[in-house]
């Protein structure tokens, strides 16, 4: 049998945790052939820890052949111990009328802590995951805790506008969603985020010649992507949920998946003209498992340029607003 992979999950209790932990129970992050131990940390209070234990329940109820162990708890020390990876999920979400750097403060603080405990206690080799929101700054505010895990085991989930923007572009060129390739988000996932269609394929064609209306690429396109997070809430009264967890299953999956291409947020995409302490959702290719590199070279024509530097000055502001958080 192989070493089972510990995976941390924080708010296990949650929205997203009920999607997330069937799938990476059931194989789909690590591959069906390997073991999993699932880690699960939520907050001290009776009825989080109460519904984890339901959750718990249930992922014995379905038997799954890889699912090695649990641990249910309420401590970061216990929850994050020896994790291969570290799925930032906890964090309050938002609601309607709100953006999300408006959980700044709340939130900001959830990962001063949970940065310095799995620098301390996970494995060597670990890595880490938020999609907690704001999720860029609060990756960033986790890793500037870390004096023993570098800034590159740190990423923040920006798939889920990836899969978004594929989604809507095959919708409006009316074909097969697996022919549209190489569209990346460049930046926040806030709706700054710059979907960048001008590299994107439909068919090994240029998406923009396939689609053939520039005023829909650069107006509803990037507005829909952008805003997709508030329509979602506006409709179901809460925020994305199962599409966050697969989003986060391809991530993860991806980053372990050497020579994947697709867009993860990480620190010092300066050559994109991003401030290099910040975290930017940029394309990049996966290397040995867990990592991945920076894919160099892509053109910016002048819409797109001032696209990244909109979301790149966002979280400069973002960066600006935690300074009593970092380091
Ligand atoms: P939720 O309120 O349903 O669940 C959050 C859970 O986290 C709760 O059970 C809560 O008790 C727990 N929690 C809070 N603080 C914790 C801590 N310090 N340690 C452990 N557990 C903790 O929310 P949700 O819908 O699952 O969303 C979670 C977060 O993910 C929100 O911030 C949301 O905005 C964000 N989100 C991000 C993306 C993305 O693409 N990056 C997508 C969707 C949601
Ligand atoms: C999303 O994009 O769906 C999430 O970040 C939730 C939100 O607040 O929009």
């Amino acid at each position: 049998m192989k070493t089972p992979i510990r995976v941390a999950v924080t708010g296990a209790a949650g929205q997203i945790g009920y999607s997330l932990l069937f799938r990476i129970a059931s194989g789909a992050m690590f591959g069906p052939d390997q073991p999993v131990i699932l880690q699960l940390l939520e907050v001290p209070v009776e009825k989080a820890m109460k519904a984890l234990e339901g959750v718990a329940m249930e992922l014995d109820d379905c038997a799954f052949p890889q699912l090695k162990g649990m641990v249910l708890t309420d401590d970061p020390r216990v929850g994050f111990k020896d994790a291969n990876w570290s799925l930032l999920v906890g964090a309050k979400p938002r609601g309607p009328g709100m953006e999300r750097a408006d959980l700044l403060k709340d939130n900001g603080r959830i990962f001063t802590g949970q940065g310095q405990v799995i620098d301390e206690v996970a494995a060597d080799d670990a890595r880490v995951a938020v999609v907690g929101n704001p999720a860029n700054t609060n990756v960033m505010i986790a890793a500037s805790k870390a004096k023993r895990l570098t800034p590159d085991r740190f990423t923040a989930m920006v798939r889920l506008d990836q899969n978004r923007a594929q989604a809507q572009l095959a919708k409006k060129a009316g074909v097969d969603l697996t022919t549209v390739k190489d569209i990346f988000i460049y930046g926040n996932h806030s709706p700054t985020m710059f979907p960048s269609f001008t590299h994107a394929t439909i068919d090994g064609k240029p998406a923009t010649e396939v689609i053939n209306d520039q005023a829909w690429l650069e107006g509803p396109f990037l507005e829909t992507v952008g805003k997709r997070g508030a329509a979602i809430i506006a409709a179901r009264g809460l925020s994305s949920a199962a599409s966050a967890a697969n989003a986060l299953v391809d991530h993860v999956r991806d980053l372990m998946t050497p020579g994947a291409i697709h867009s993860v947020g990480v620190k010092g995409a300066t050559e994109y003209g991003f401030d290099p302490e910040v975290w930017a959702g940029v394309p990049v290719r996966s290397t040995t498992p867990g990592s991945c590199e920076i894919i160099s070279g892509y053109e910016m024509d002048a819409f797109s340029k001032s696209k990244i530097a909109a979301t790149s000055k966002e979280l400069t502001n973002e960066r600006a607003m935690v300074a009593d958080m970092l380091g």
